[in-house]
């Protein structure tokens, strides 16, 4: 989310004629970018902001600015405690950027954290650089109000960008030569434009180019409908892959975290997902030490995920947020056992993407070719519609951007290994399914 804002801005900056650097040294203007989901990402920013303070010694003309959600929740305390920060500006704000960064430069501090019900810069075209994978929004903030969770208050009311601006932005990554398309929301399920919702959005993306996969993040458990697992199931460019969060095991944690769904409900859901779109794959995010989580509620939580077995699992210990209502709550876990319970799922999770790995094995696989492989320039390494890395020979004839069949041979936790079959076409990768 924080990749396709900053594109955002990129975009708004650029269009008053400034340009990006490579480099902070070369910079007149640095911005970062922040989130505050949890308290470690905002630790790294204050790390950051120590850096950028050598910079300014030597550049006192520096402007240096905090994006985001850290800009939303600290507000002006940010310029106050941190005086090397010139500007502070919300999500909703951006328009506003080379204003601010006007006021800054003629040595007025620039703060611009106001929400908005309605803001989705639908018109704003993001500077991306060529390449095969984007992130595009579709709907901005979040109605869910999770009990741990800082993003109704950083991040504002939930709207949506309207269908047609974001097909015509899907049109011109295709005419660039992109692949891989996300569709970004904190609760994608919510989307609106008048009559239409998220599944007619789906299906209208994937219709404007068969040869780009489209995948969405994320989704909501209590809003997952019948209706867009349909359509995942009807359109062979939308991948089978869902980001599901469950947060944890547990009914009573679950009620506490205002999740508004069971663990009853969310494995029906599971069930009925792979029932309609067989061999959808599932990602997960999970909370460790929630306050009051008991050695038995962690227990749920490690069954749920024997149960669901997921292919890969976000996994966090639980960070209290000011402002939220969990962070009112008493009976905090220790440190130490979140630490532990953390550790426990992580280990769990290895072990059930190797095993769900090792069950690939002699099977094809579609890939689209993302480039030469990290660790060696003999091979190539792309990803399955499953969102799984797949490292495989490189082949002269195959560019990247194309998609080939591979036959699987080696697996570990994180990626899959394989020979090269053919070349694919991924407008019919699902026919059978849709006959
Ligand atoms: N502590 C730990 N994890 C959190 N998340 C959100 N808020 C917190 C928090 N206070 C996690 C949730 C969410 C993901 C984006 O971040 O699992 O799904
Ligand atoms: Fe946060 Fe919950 Fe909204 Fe996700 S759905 S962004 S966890 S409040």
């Amino acid at each position: 989310m924080n990749l396709a804002d900053t594109e955002i801005v990129l975009g708004i900056l650029q269009n008053k004629g400034f340009d990006k650097t490579d480099s902070a040294n070369d910079a007149d203007v640095v911005l970062l970018n922040t989130c505050s989901i949890r308290e470690n990402a905002e630790q790294r920013i204050y790390g950051r902001l120590g850096n950028y303070k050598n910079l300014k010694g030597s550049k006192p003309d520096l402007i240096v600015g905090i994006l985001g959600c850290m800009a939303e929740r600290l507000r002006k305390n940010l310029v106050e405690k941190k005086s090397i920060v010139d500007l502070v500006v919300g999500p909703d704000e951006y328009r506003r950027l080379p204003e601010l960064i006007d006021l800054a430069y003629n040595g007025d501090k620039g703060i611009g954290v106001k929400l908005s019900k309605t803001e989705t810069y639908d018109d704003i075209i993001p500077h991306r650089e060529d390449g095969l994978q984007a992130w595009l929004s579709v709907m901005r903030g979040c109605d869910k109000f999770c009990t741990f969770c800082v993003v109704p208050f950083t991040r504002g009311r939930e709207r949506s960008r309207s269908l047609l601006s974001t097909l015509h932005e899907v049109k011109q990554l295709s005419v660039r030569g992109f692949k891989e398309i996300t569709l970004l929301g904190q609760n994608v399920n919510s989307y609106r434009d008048g009559e239409n919702d998220f599944a007619d959005l789906l299906a209208a993306c994937a219709e404007v180019d068969r040869s780009i996969r489209i995948r969405f993040t994320t989704s909501h458990p209590q809003d997952l409908s019948d209706k867009l697992l349909l359509t995942i199931a009807e359109h062979p460019n939308l991948c089978n892959y869902i980001h599901l969060p469950v947060q944890s095991g547990s009914d009573r944690i679950l009620e506490l975290m205002n999740r508004t769904y069971t663990i009853d409900h969310y494995q029906n859901l599971i069930e009925k997902a792979r029932k309609i779109i067989p061999g959808v794959s599932f990602s997960t995010d999970i909370i460790a030490g929630f306050p009051t989580e008991t050695y038995e509620d962690h227990v749920m939580t490690l069954d749920i995920m024997r149960k669901v077995r997921y292919d890969g699992a976000y996994m966090f210990k639980y960070s209290p947020r000011e402002g939220t209502k969990a962070y009112r709550m008493k009976d905090e876990v220790s440190e130490e056992t979140k630490s532990k319970r953390l550790h426990e799922i992580i280990d769990l999770q290895q072990l059930i993407s190797y095993e769900k790995n090792q069950e690939l094995l002699g099977t094809e696989e579609i890939v689209l070719v993302e480039g030469l492989s990290r660790k060696s320039e003999k091979f190539y390494a792309g990803r399955t519609d499953t969102n799984k890395v797949v490292i495989f020979p490189k082949q002269n004839e195959i560019v990247k951007g194309s998609y080939v069949k591979v036959k699987l041979n080696k697996a570990t936790h994180a990626t899959l290994f394989g020979d090269f079959l053919d070349s694919a076409d991924i407008s019919t990768k699902n026919l059978a399914l849709t006959a």
